[in-house]
């Protein structure tokens, strides 16, 4: 898949949820490229600082207008310029980069989870739709999306996705709106209460929530694919920082790595050594996946 580098124009750019921002611009070339999952490295101010490239996800991608929507939350330096950047203004781009997600199969009507942690939510959206739009919305209680942050007002609200026949499920870990605790809790005691399951999971949130959900799938045997998140200087595997420890193909005992924007940033659950990073903070499941 070819990748761009563009001069992309901000469109519109406004605050959606506390310090998370909703940006889109003018892209024709990576839009008629890009897929759910991938996402673009940008140049986030003129000059040289920030120097380094900042990867954001595609919130929506709208290939026959030529525009993309990029969510993000300020978390530093770089989010911060970006989030300066006014209608008008142009951004460098280079994407779209890396693997993307798969649609469940048509013929399979089983019932579909989508996980999102804080703005985790970002790649996951245009994927929902995308399965909203094969009608899968359309039978009640298809497609769910359990939905966490930390406070209530870091969450996008339940009707941006509700109008897509999307059923939210909202935690907080505050309390402050929906189930109190973390999103992982909340969809386990959902799954025993309900007795839902899945036929296919979406995750995307810190590496702690993922490590869980990861957990979970595979214990579940439900297939599951996790956009993770790591640090990037470069985004096409040059940089080697966005390495995480992966099984070895021929000698399990062997060190190996993938890179996230390379390999991914989709991986299945087992692609991963969670075992080797530092993903322990959270409860253990309630099912005994180990
Ligand atoms: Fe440089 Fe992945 S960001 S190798």
């Amino acid at each position: 898949m070819p990748k761009i580098q563009e001069h992309a124009v901000i469109v519109d750019h406004r605050e959606v949820a506390e310090r998370t921002y909703l940006m889109r611009l003018k892209s024709p070339g990576i839009a008629r490229e890009a897929s759910p999952g991938q996402f673009v490295m940008a140049r986030v101010a003129k000059g040289l600082d920030p120097l380094l490239r900042r990867p954001l996800s595609f919130h929506r991608i709208f290939a026959e207008s030529g525009t993309i929507e990029l969510l993000y939350r300020i978390v530093g330096k770089g989010t911060l310029c970006l989030s300066k950047c006014l209608p008008g203004s142009g951004i460098d781009l280079v994407g779209p980069l890396g693997n993307g997600f798969t649609l469940p199969d048509r013929r399979d009507l089983s019932p579909v989870a989508f996980v999102a942690g804080g703005i985790g939510i970002a790649p996951l959206c245009e994927l929902i739709v995308r399965l909203a739009l094969t009608g899968a919305a359309a039978k009640p209680d298809r497609i769910h999306l359990f939905y966490g942050a930390r406070t209530a007002a870091e969450l996008l609200p339940a009707e941006y996705f509700e109008r897509w026949g999307i059923r939210v499920h909202s935690s907080t870990d505050d309390g402050s709106f929906g189930y109190h605790g973390y999103v992982t809790r909340l969809i386990e005691e959902f799954s025993v209460a309900e007795d839902f399951r899945p036929g296919a999971i979406y995750a995307c949130g810190p590496l702690d929530m993922q490590f869980h959900v990861a957990k979970w799938a595979l214990a579940q045997n439900i297939p599951a694919e996790l956009s993770l998140e790591s640090l990037m200087a470069c985004g096409i595997g040059a940089c080697l920082g966005c390495a995480l420890p992966s099984a070895h193909p021929g000698d399990p005992a062997a060190d190996h790595y993938v890179h996230v924007c390379k390999d991914g940033p989709i991986f299945s659950p087992g692609a991963i050594q969670w075992q080797k990073m530092q993903t322990h903070r959270l409860p253990p499941p309630i099912f005994p996946c180990d």
